[in-house]
C-alpha cells in the first residue's frame, strides 16, 4: 500500500496562533467566566462583521444554555440529532436546509434580505425542488403533462415598481402535480403520510424514482409588453420530506409537515433584483401553518373558475371543459431600490434588537 493509499491519520497540529497572554484571562471556573473569556477572545477578531456576528452568536447560545439549564444528556442528544441531519444529506437531499426551513430560519433570512419594496411582489422560500432542467415553453404552452391535475391558466404582466413593462424577463416556474391523490402512492409512502389522505397531497416530478423528464416545470420569457401566460395545473398541498431526522423532529413537536398548495416563480431580468417567490391559492387549510413559514398575505391569490368549454379549448386545454384562471402581475424592484431597502431594513432591525 503506497503512502497515498494508506489510511489517513487525523493528526491535530498547532495552528500557530499564540496564547493571548496580554488579555490576562482569569481561569474560566464559573459559567460567567466561560462566557466572558470567550467574548474577550472574540473581541480580537479583526473583521468587524465577523466579530459582531460571533459576539451575538455566543451571547445567544450561552444565554440559551443558561436559561434552559440543558442537561448533558439533552445536549448529547442534540449533537446526535445534528449528526444524523448531516448524515441524511446527499447531493440531492439537503436535510440541513430542511431543518432551517422548519425552524423558520430560512423564511426569516429571506424576509430580512428581501424586505418589502413598495409595490413590488414579495419573496417566498425557494425550497429544494427547483431544477435546472425545466423545458423552455412558449407563451400559452403547458408546463404540465396531460392528466397531471386540474387545468389552470396563469397570466399577467412582468412590470417594474413604476409600472413599466419588463420585456424578456426569464420566468422559471414549477409546481406539484395532483398524482399524490392516488391511494397506491400513500401505501408506498407508509403510515407516517397516510394520515394526510384527506389532505390530498401532490408531488414534484423529482420525487418520482422513475422520473424520465421534467414535468410541471418550465421556463418562459415575458413578451415585448411584459406579458406572460402559460398552462399549468392547480397545485395541491404536499408533505415536505418526513422520512429523516427533520420529519422525526416535527412529529416530536406535534407539528404537521405540510406545505399549502403553491406555484413557484423565479423571475430574473437585467437591472432588477431576482425575485424568488410563490403564489398560494386561497382556501388551503395549511396556509396559516405552512411547515416552512413561506406564506405572505400578498402572495395568497384567488383562482377564478372559468366554466367555458370554448374558452378552455381556445387557451389550448386539450379536453376543454373548465379551468381555473390565475391572474397575477409580477412586479420587480430595480436592483438599487431593493438593495437600499435591504440595507435600511437590516440596520433598523439590528439596532432595535441589540438595544434589547
Ligand atoms: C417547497 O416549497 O418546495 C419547499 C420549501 C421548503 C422545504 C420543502 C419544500
Ligand atoms: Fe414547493
Amino acid at each position: 500500500m503506497s503512502e497515498e493509499q494508506g489510511p489517513k491519520e487525523h493528526k491535530a497540529i498547532p495552528n500557530g496562533i499564540k496564547a493571548p497572554s496580554h488579555l490576562n484571562l482569569p481561569y474560566p471556573d464559573s459559567p460567567e467566566l466561560i462566557t466572558s473569556n470567550l467574548q474577550k477572545l472574540i473581541d480580537l477578531v479583526p473583521d468587524p462583521r465577523h466579530k459582531f456576528v460571533f459576539e451575538r452568536l455566543i451571547a445567544h447560545m450561552h444565554q440559551f444554555v443558561n436559561e434552559t439549564s440543558i442537561t448533558t444528556e439533552e445536549w448529547m442528544n442534540t449533537i446526535q440529532f445534528l449528526t444524523r441531519v448531516g448524515q441524511t444529506c446527499t447531493p440531492i437531499r439537503q436535510e440541513f436546509i430542511l431543518l432551517s426551513d422548519i425552524l423558520g430560519v430560512s423564511a426569516l433570512v429571506d424576509s430580512l434580505n428581501n424586505p418589502p419594496v413598495k409595490g413590488a411582489t414579495e419573496s417566498s422560500v425557494l425550497g429544494p425542488f427547483f431544477t435546472e432542467d425545466a423545458p423552455d415553453v412558449a407563451q400559452g404552452d403547458s408546463i404540465a403533462s396531460e392528466g397531471s391535475g386540474e387545468y389552470m391558466y396563469v397570466e399577467g404582466r412582468v412590470i417594474s415598481t413604476d409600472g413599466t413593462p419588463v420585456a424578456g424577463a426569464v420566468i422559471e416556474t414549477w409546481e406539484t402535480d395532483e398524482n399524490g391523490t392516488h391511494p397506491h402512492l400513500f401505501l408506498a409512502l407508509g403510515p407516517l403520510t397516510s394520515q394526510y389522505l384527506m389532505a390530498m397531497p401532490g408531488f414534484y416530478d423529482t420525487q418520482y424514482s422513475n422520473r424520465q423528464a421534467a414535468d410541471c416545470r418550465g421556463r418562459l420569457r415575458s413578451d415585448k409588453d411584459g406579458k406572460y401566460g402559460y398552462r399549468a395545473v392547480v397545485p395541491v398541498c404536499y408533505p415536505i420530506p418526513g422520512d429523516g431526522p427533520v420529519g422525526e423532529l416535527l412529529l416530536n413537536l406535534g407539528r404537521h409537515n405540510m406545505r399549502p398548495n403553491h406555484l413557484h416563480l423565479m423571475v430574473d431580468a437585467p437591472g432588477f433584483r431576482k425575485l424568488v417567490t410563490a403564489l398560494y391559492p386561497s382556501g388551503d387549510e395549511f396556509l396559516a401553518s405552512d411547515a416552512v413559514f413561506g406564506v405572505k398575505k400578498d402572495l395568497v391569490v384567488k383562482l377564478q373558475d372559468v366554466n367555458d368549454d370554448a374558452e378552455a379549448r381556445k387557451r389550448g386545454f386539450p379536453k376543454g371543459g373548465s379551468f381555473k384562471l390565475l391572474e397575477f402581475d409580477i412586479i420587480l424592484s430595480p436592483e438599487a431600490e431593493a438593495e437600499a431597502a435591504r440595507t435600511a431594513f437590516a440596520a433598523e432591525r439590528a439596532q432595535k434588537l441589540v438595544a434589547l
